[in-house]
Order: structure tokens, then C-alpha cells, then sequence
């Protein structure tokens, strides 16, 4: 190889590496590793139907429209993973106000979610990822 071809080798290098490379965000999300939507929406359905048989907080979703809630987790799962989704629904702190949540309420709702999450085959360490997004939103759906 003279020198005069060697930059040109390596920017054809550099372009081949550029084209083999996935793109940065596509691959390295929470949401792809949750498997994206179909692992998700069966996640929260799986989710739904552990809180609706879960005595200690079922009372809580008695006048709900139950088919909204589940939309609603999927979006906001979905979007929280950096998904492709919006959230529709209404703001956390609105929603549960009135429903008088305690600690209690919030650690078997998790409980709730990890059983799911375990029955879908999603890995001990990317559950503690989504479980950390959720953390936060303790403080506006417990009230008391
Ligand atoms: C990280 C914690 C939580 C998240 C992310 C969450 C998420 C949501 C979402 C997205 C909705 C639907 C909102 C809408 O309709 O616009 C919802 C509604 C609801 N959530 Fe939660 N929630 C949390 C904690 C809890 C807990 C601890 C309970 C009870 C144990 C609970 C009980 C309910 C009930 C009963 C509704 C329906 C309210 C209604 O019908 O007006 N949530 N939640």
C-alpha cells in the first residue's frame, strides 16, 4: 500500500465500521431488553390480574374501568423504558389521591409486578431497572 491510498483505506474502513455498527439507541434500551410491546403488554396483563386477585389491594380497583388501567400501564411502561409510546393518561398524583394509598398498598403492588415480570422470563436485573423508574412515583400515589 503507498501512502498516498493509506487515508483513503482507512476512511473506507471507517465507513464500513459506521454502516456495521447498529445505531446507538437502538439496541441498549430498557425497553428492548423488557422485549419490547408484546413482552410488556403481557407483562402488565399477567400484572392486572395478580393486583385483581391480590386481597390485600383488589378493593382498590373496584370502580375502576380496568381495561383504561391496563392501557395506561403499557403505555407508561412502554414510554418510562424509552419505547416508542406516548402516555394518554392522567398525571400519577391526580389518579390516586382519592385513594388513600399506604406503603403497604405500594410493596404489594411491586410484589405484584415482580411475579409478572418472573412469569415472562425477564431477567432479576432488568426488572430492578424498571422497578427503579417506578420508585420515585411512591411519593405521589401514597397519601397517607
Ligand atoms: C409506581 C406506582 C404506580 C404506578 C406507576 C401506577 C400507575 C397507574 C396508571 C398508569 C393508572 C391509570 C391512569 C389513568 O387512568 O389515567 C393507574 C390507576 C390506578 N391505580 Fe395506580 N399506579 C401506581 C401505584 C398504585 C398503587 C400502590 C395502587 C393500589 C395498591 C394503585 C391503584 C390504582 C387504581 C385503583 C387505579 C384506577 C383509578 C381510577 O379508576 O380512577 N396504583 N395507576
Amino acid at each position: 500500500m503507498t501512502p498516498r491510498t493509506l487515508p483513503q483505506a482507512l476512511a473506507v474502513a471507517a465507513l464500513a465500521v459506521s454502516l456495521w455498527a447498529p445505531p446507538a439507541h437502538a439496541a441498549d434500551t430498557l425497553f428492548a431488553d423488557l422485549g419490547g410491546l408484546p413482552v410488556i403488554r403481557q407483562t402488565v396483563h399477567d400484572f392486572m390480574a395478580n393486583m385483581l386477585a391480590d386481597a390485600r389491594i383488589r378493593h382498590t380497583f373496584d370502580h375502576s374501568n380496568l381495561k383504561r388501567v391496563e392501557d395506561m400501564l403499557v403505555e407508561q411502561f412502554c414510554m418510562l423504558s424509552g419505547g416508542p409510546c406516548t402516555y394518554t393518561g392522567d398525571p400519577m398524583k391526580e389518579v390516586h389521591q382519592g385513594l388513600k394509598l399506604t406503603n403497604a398498598d405500594f410493596n404489594a403492588l411491586v410484589e405484584d409486578l415482580q411475579q409478572a415480570m418472573d412469569k415472562n422470563g425477564i431477567p432479576f436485573r432488568t426488572q430492578n431497572r424498571l422497578l427503579a423508574l417506578l420508585a420515585p412515583m411512591q411519593r405521589d400515589t401514597v397519601t397517607r
